[in-house]
């Protein structure tokens, strides 16, 4: 497969046309940002973990019947992934409290939730992604209801599938960002699962794993994605 032009540069990736017309090739960079763009930085090596931790994740889901985008790891930074014509939400999965929801409910950081949680936002870089509701997405046209009930189901398989290998990694999977699209009428798990979308705590030190290493300035962030990285793996290979 040959990697043609740019099609799209975002924050944290680049996506190149190629020579098949069902694929795209994904480059990850380096780039970090927080709070819609206007916390701007650099993670060294950030685009390298996410690339090779994202395929190691779609694979092991694909592996366990969930259907992903994901095609193949070409290099260090880069892999190829099926087209999808994205359905324009975020779907967050949470377990445990954190972030935003601790804010919005007034809860502390680190409740454990009774059950998952499932909460949609609009896509919109210039509106800060706002949090909608299921009757938004399906009254504005961004999603089916039939959309709607195979991202909820995908979304719970995938939530059962890694907190388990996560917890075996001696980390909690505390909540993380999903993406959806659409490829021959099917629902597919799009985008990336890395230390950027995820939140990730150590079990026995609560300490932090992720990208609000970034976000909140806590230090020690390329070591934070390096461990959480050889730690999952180590958990999958003994899957
Ligand atoms: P939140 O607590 O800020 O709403 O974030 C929930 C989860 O979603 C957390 O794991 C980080 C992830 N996330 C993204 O991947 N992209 C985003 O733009 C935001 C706001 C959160």
């Amino acid at each position: 497969m040959e990697k043609l032009a740019m099609l799209y540069e975002g924050k944290a990736k680049k996506i190149y046309d190629t020579d098949n017309k069902k694929y795209f090739w994904v480059e990850y960079k380096d780039d970090a940002t927080a709070f819609n763009g206007i916390k701007k930085g650099t993670i060294a090596d950030k685009g390298i973990v996410n690339n090779k931790m994202s395929a190691m994740m779609f694979a092991y889901l694909a592996e366990n019947g969930v259907n992903t985008h994901f095609v193949e790891l070409i290099n260090d930074r880069e892999q190829v992934v099926r087209r999808l014509k994205m359905i324009p939400l975020e779907i967050v999965v949470r377990n445990i409290v954190a972030g935003s929801l601790s804010k919005r409910v007034g809860k502390e950081e680190g409740y454990v939730l009774d059950s998952p949680v499932f909460e949609l936002y609009y896509k919109d870089d210039s509106l800060g992604d706002p949090m909608v509701n299921e009757t938004h997405a399906i009254a504005l046209g961004w999603a089916t209801l039939d959309q709607i009930h195979d991202m909820k189901e995908i979304a719970l398989k995938v939530n059962a599938l890694l907190t388990e290998v996560i917890d075996r990694a001696g980390i909690d999977l505390v909540d993380y960002k999903l993406e959806f699209g659409v490829c021959d009428g099917k629902v597919m798990l799009g985008d990336e699962i890395s230390p950027d979308t995820c939140r990730f705590w150590d079990k026995e030190t609560q300490e932090k794993l992720d990208k609000d290493r970034f976000r909140r300035d806590l230090g020690k962030v390329e070591e934070a994605y390096a461990e959480v990285y050889r730690r999952i793996k180590e958990a999958i290979a003994n899957a």
